[in-house]
C-alpha cells in the first residue's frame, strides 16, 4: 500500500487522517462557521421543507432530507436520481449558499482533489434513532469528482468499507464540525451511518446534520 492508513498529519493548519486510499477524515474543518451554517440552514429547510423519502422499494427511510444546488437528490418509486427541481414543490431547489461551496471546494482541496464543482448538496437531517444503511453514491454522472461530506450536531458512527458491500468496515466517530471526503480510488465506497444516539448538542439540540457535497452532472 503507498499511503499511510490511519495516520494522521497536520498540512497548513488542517489536520487530517487517512481512512483509505484518497479518503480522508478532517476533524473540525469547519471551525468556527456553524452558526453561519446554523442561519443558512435555517433559510434552506423553510424554501425546501426536511422529507422523508421512499426507497424505490417503497420503504421510508429514516432521515429526513431536503437539498440546495442546481440539481436535488431524489428517492421515489421511479428510483434514485438527480432532478432540477422539488417534488414537494416543483420549484428549483434553493441556490446553494457560497459558504456551502467555499467549505466545499476547501475541504476537497485539502483532501487532494483541486477544482471541486459541487452543484449539488444534500442535506441530512438525523433525529436520534435515525440511520443509514451502507450503499455506494452512484448516482451521479462523473465519478471523477469526490464526495464532500460535512457533519454538525450530535456525533455518530461512520462506516466506512471497500468497493465491495461485504468489504472490512472502519469505524470512524464524527463530530461536530467534521468533513469526510473520498474520491478517486475510493469514490465508490461502499459508506453509512450507525444508528444516532441520544444527545444533546448546544447549537442543534437532539440530531445529527450531513451536508453531502457532490458533483452530479
Ligand atoms: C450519505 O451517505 O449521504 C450521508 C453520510 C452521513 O450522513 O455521514
Ligand atoms: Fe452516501
Amino acid at each position: 500500500m503507498s499511503f499511510d492508513l490511519f495516520a494522521t498529519s497536520s498540512d497548513n493548519g488542517v489536520t487530517k487522517t487517512q481512512l483509505a486510499d484518497q479518503a480522508w477524515h478532517l476533524p473540525n474543518f469547519i471551525q468556527n462557521r456553524d452558526n453561519l451554517l446554523k442561519a443558512l440552514l435555517n433559510e434552506l429547510i423553510q424554501l425546501a421543507p426536511l422529507r422523508k423519502m421512499k426507497t424505490p422499494s417503497g420503504k421510508l427511510m429514516s432521515v429526513n432530507m431536503t437539498c440546495c444546488g442546481d440539481v436535488g437528490w431524489v428517492s421515489d418509486a421511479l428510483g434514485y436520481r438527480y432532478q432540477g427541481t422539488d417534488p414537494l414543490s416543483n420549484l428549483s431547489w434553493p441556490v446553494m449558499p457560497d459558504l456551502f461551496n467555499a467549505l466545499a471546494k476547501e475541504a476537497a482541496a485539502a483532501a487532494g482533489f483541486e477544482n471541486f464543482e459541487p452543484d449539488s448538496c444534500l442535506i441530512n437531517y438525523y433525529s436520534v434513532g435515525a440511520r443509514l444503511s451502507m450503499h455506494q453514491d452512484k448516482d451521479e454522472a462523473d465519478f471523477s469528482q469526490p464526495i464532500v461530506s460535512v457533519s454538525l450536531g450530535l456525533p455518530a458512527t461512520f462506516l466506512f468499507a471497500g468497493l465491495q458491500r461485504n468489504s472490512a468496515q472502519t469505524r470512524i466517530a464524527l463530530h461536530h464540525g467534521d468533513v469526510v471526503v473520498w474520491g478517486g480510488a475510493s469514490r465508490l465506497a461502499y459508506h453509512g451511518v450507525l444508528p444516532v444516539e441520544n444527545g444533546m448538542h448546544d447549537l442543534f439540540g437532539s440530531q445529527r446534520i450531513n451536508l453531502t457535497f457532490r458533483k452530479a452532472c
